[in-house]
């Protein structure tokens, strides 16, 4: 297993010193209850997902003007801000997952498929930005780029609500130890 790796005795769950009344973390620092920044990324990657949920919602107003010819408002600076935090979020949130996982476990894209999954999803983030801010700037009537930006960012909202699942297998058995 990961955790068995090296000397140390690394495993899943906080670590528990030998007295087993304080958590020992690395660098000399130690927390009674390390596991408060270890929900931080799960709520962060939450809100981040339910937020990518309204602008996929929005984006979809879009779609039926573009695409289905219906006669639809589409708030595009609502859809534009909107998605960028959410993106951005996922993304830094993704980091700030990767670097808890490494502060407290020692590894990187240790905890199987919740960690890959994860990485896959980088070129996909970076592509639904990259697209819409070169659809806002270059403003005018397509089809195809619109169509590629609103599916890549269907399979973006798809595996982050994968990682859900997976992410609440990995906080029960690293951070709560069961
Ligand atoms: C969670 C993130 C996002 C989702 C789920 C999403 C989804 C969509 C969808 C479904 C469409 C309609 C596509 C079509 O009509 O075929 C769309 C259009 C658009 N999106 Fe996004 N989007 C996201 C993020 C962004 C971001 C970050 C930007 C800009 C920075 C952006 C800018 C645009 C623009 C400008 C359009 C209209 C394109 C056009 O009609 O020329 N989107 N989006
Ligand atoms: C509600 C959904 C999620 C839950 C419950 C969850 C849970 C977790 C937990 C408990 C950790 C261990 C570190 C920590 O607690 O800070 C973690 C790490 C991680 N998460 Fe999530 N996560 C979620 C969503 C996501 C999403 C959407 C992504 C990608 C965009 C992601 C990518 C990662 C990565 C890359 C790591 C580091 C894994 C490793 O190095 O092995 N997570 N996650």
């Amino acid at each position: 297993m990961p955790w068995d790796k090296g000397q140390e005795r690394l495993y899943p769950g906080p670590r528990v010193s030998v007295e087993g009344s304080r958590e020992e973390k690395p660098f000399g620092f130690s927390y009674s209850k390390g596991s408060d920044v270890l929900f931080i990324h799960p709520v962060i990657q939450f809100l981040s997902i339910l937020l990518a949920l309204y602008v996929f919602y929005l984006g979809l107003q879009r779609f039926r003007f573009l695409h289905l010819h219906q006669k639809v408002v589409f708030p595009w600076k609502r859809h534009l801000v909107l998605g960028e935090i959410a993106l951005v979020a996922l993304l830094t949130g993704m980091l700030g997952g990767m670097a808890m996982v490494y502060v407290y476990w020692r590894g990187v894209i240790m905890t199987g498929i919740h960690g890959k999954v994860g990485l896959v999803l980088v070129p996909f983030i970076l592509f639904g930005l990259m697209s819409g801010l070169y659809m806002n700037r270059k403003k005018k009537q397509r089809r195809v780029l619109a169509l590629i930006h609103g599916l890549n960012n269907l399979v973006v909202l798809i595996l982050a609500l994968t990682q859900v699942v997976s992410g609440s297998w990995v906080y029960r058995v690293f951070v709560l130890g069961g």
